[in-house]
């Protein structure tokens, strides 16, 4: 994922645009960019690594600082790599064969083969082996004077997701902003305006920000702004004033860690994901220190866990038993040991953990070891315990989780055991090929979906008001979203203290129905599926007609849910067996908010530690 900030105004654009971008470094750090207008000319300054690092390298070379890059107007972006490796030539900004316009993006352009092949055929020439720089050309390919037409035109021939930032040397006065899919917010200033990709780095400026929505195309001068939609049609939107103070950079700008690394999802999904998909298949073969043979001999799966690690568990034993077909059940670490389980050759450990330290995992793993069971763990912390004590280990590449509340780390063990159950049900040929590839194209489309969830965060903030006078909650999921009504509750406890309970939303009519009453928020995750969505949907009648107040968490496009429910927080649509990794987000989120509504410090919850080194 990628951030992009832009700047149109009075003062010197370069110092505010890299003093912006570092607060959305967290978005991408392989490579970072800037580019001004500067007498009619386009200046593009661009290179690898942290911006720190790129700031030293070019200090230490006596190279042109980006800071010190001449002009008002310009945009820049810091890069977290899709299409095209990790090299100067593919960082952001991209210019087309003029170096008349130039464009920073986030996003994903899925007809970018077929555009720019057919550039090509028309004389363009291009420089990197990105998807970014065919708008570019496009762009150009269609100027006639009028950045904002040409843009407009443009957009109409591109399929998929975009944040784009665009500045034009024919017209300096001007700076481009256009979104589908990927987040993009406009902050108005006095004599100055700003784009960013994120409110939290532009607040330092501005506390005035309109947020973009798909197919929106902004014009923005120095002392105003029009938004169009793509047939250039006047949109009129609201401004929003942020409350939120700006000191707060050392978290990126997000007022606690547990917001900021719920944001972060879409980048430890990516990272997770890097390097495991190779020719349309899931490859773990490195990584895993189990031979063919070993794992192909593997009848059945136990896996051990902890708190969130062990709602993450329930889910990958319904993705292993559904997809692989191969029997698994969940332990809790703590109860492992002091059972007698039953465990032979042909039987796998998994254990999940985040921190890897967590002592009742760790002594499960030792149980197992004495076993002779062979143990593979999840682990997000190298280096730790359990992935030195295990047998074989995948990470999460969810980078450091700081917050006391699991949130990305989950979402990150959800992706590597759907890697692992695509791996395994290759291996025993209990999934086909075309099934596989299919599996394999939803899961890539996660990132993204997960960054326009995000965006819909304010929705998520308004539901949360009504738990202020509440002491109770009930979360009810089936099928791979029971696992994920745990993990809603189990958040909202650990940071609001709120008394929250988890169920199959079955099992309410068998007790947890006499709690109903006006005073009760029920959270259902109704997503659309074949299997339980008709019977989710009478459950919530039955709370309906109890009085009880109904949040749903749907599918996008579902308006029977919509009708019935009192709140609703829509999904991007998805496979049933994803759905887990996408309706955890808002529950994350509504957790956080109940915390803070009740000011709460919600990265440090009472009596919980991060890492719990205890039996
Ligand atoms: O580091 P681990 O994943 O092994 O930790 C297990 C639990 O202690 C942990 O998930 C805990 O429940 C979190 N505070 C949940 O947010």
């Amino acid at each position: 994922m990628c951030g992009i900030i832009g700047y149109i105004g009075d003062k010197k654009a370069a110092p505010i645009l890299m003093d912006a971008l570092k607060r959305l470094e967290y978005r991408g750090y392989d490579s970072a960019g800037i580019s001004t207008i500067n007498k009619n000319n386009i200046l593009v300054e661009k290179d690898i690594g942290k911006l720190e690092e790129i700031k030293e390298k070019r200090e230490k070379e006596k190279n042109i600082n980006f800071e010190k890059i001449e002009g008002n107007v310009g945009i820049s972006h810091c890069r977290w790599a899709t299409h095209g490796s990790v090299t100067k030539e593919n960082a952001h900004p991209h210019t087309d064969c003029k170096n008349m316009i130039s464009i920073v993006h986030n996003g994903i352009i899925e007809n970018f083969s077929a555009l720019k092949e057919k550039l090509i055929q028309k004389g363009h020439k291009f420089k990197s082996s990105t998807d970014t720089e065919v708008i570019a050309h496009l762009i150009e390919d269609n100027y006639n004077g009028d950045i904002e037409e040409a843009t407009r035109k443009a957009l109409k021939q591109i399929e998929g997701s975009y944040a784009l930032g665009i500045i034009c040397s024919k017209e300096p006065n001007k700076l481009i902003a256009a979104r589908n899919e990927s987040p993009l917010i406009l902050g108005l200033g006095d004599k100055e305006n700003f784009i960013a990709s994120d409110v939290h780095a532009i607040l330092k400026y501005t506390n005035k920000v309109v947020y973009l929505e798909n197919n929106e195309i902004a014009t923005l001068e120095k002392n105003n702004y029009s938004v169009k939609n793509v047939n250039g049609k006047i949109i009129n939107k609201k401004i929003n004033e942020i409350n939120w103070s700006p000191e707060l950079a050392e978290k990126s700008g997000y007022e606690h860690f547990m917001l900021k690394e719920i944001h972060e999802q879409p980048r430890a999904i990516t990272e997770t994901l890097n390097n495991r998909i190779e020719n349309g298949n899931i490859n773990l073969k490195e990584e895993l220190d189990l031979n063919d043979e070993e794992l192909k001999k593997i009848n059945r799966i136990i896996i051990v866990a902890c708190g969130t690690s062990w709602h993450a568990a329930l889910a990958g034993e319904f993705m292993l038993e559904e997809l692989a077909k191969i029997p698994v059940e969940v332990e809790y670490g703590s109860e492992f040991r002091y059972r007698n389980p039953i465990i032979n050759e042909n039987t796998l450990i998994i254990a999940i953990s985040q921190s890897g330290e967590t002592a009742d995992t760790l002594a499960a793993i030792r149980e197992a070891k004495k076993r002779n069971a062979k143990v593979l763990s999840i682990v997000n912390v190298k280096g730790s315990s359990i992935d030195r004590e295990s047998d074989s280990v995948l990470y999460t590449y969810a980078g450091p989780e700081i917050g006391v509340a699991s949130t990305k780390a989950f979402t990150a063990q959800l992706v590597v055991l759907y890697l692992f159950t695509l791996f395994m049900g290759n291996l025993k040929k209990s999934l086909k090929k075309e099934k596989i590839t299919d599996l394999i194209e939803k899961l890539r489309k996660l990132p993204l979906q997960m960054e326009s969830l995000l965006s819909e965060e304010n929705d998520i903030k308004k539901i949360a008001d009504i738990y202020k006078d509440k002491t109770n909650s009930l979360f009810l999921g089936r099928g791979v979203n029971f696992p994920i009504a745990l993990e809603g509750a189990l958040k909202l406890k650990e940071v609001s203290y709120l008394h929250a309970e988890g169920y199959p939303a079955a099992e309410m009519k068998h007790g947890p129905i006499a709690l109903i009453d006006k005073n009760m928020p029920v959270v259902f995750i109704a997503t659309k599926d074949d299997y339980t969505y008709k019977k989710v949907l009478g459950n919530i009648h039955e709370v309906k007609a109890r009085n009880g107040i109904v949040i749903a968490i749907a599918t996008e496009g579902d308006e029977e849910v919509g009708k019935l429910a009192d709140y609703v927080v829509y999904i991007p649509k998805t496979l049933y067996i994803l759905s887990s990794i996408l309706t955890a987000i808002p529950l994350q989120l509504l957790a956080y908010y109940v915390a803070v509504d009740r000011n709460l410090d919600p990265d440090k919850p009472r009596n919980l530690s991060k890492s719990v080194v205890v039996e």
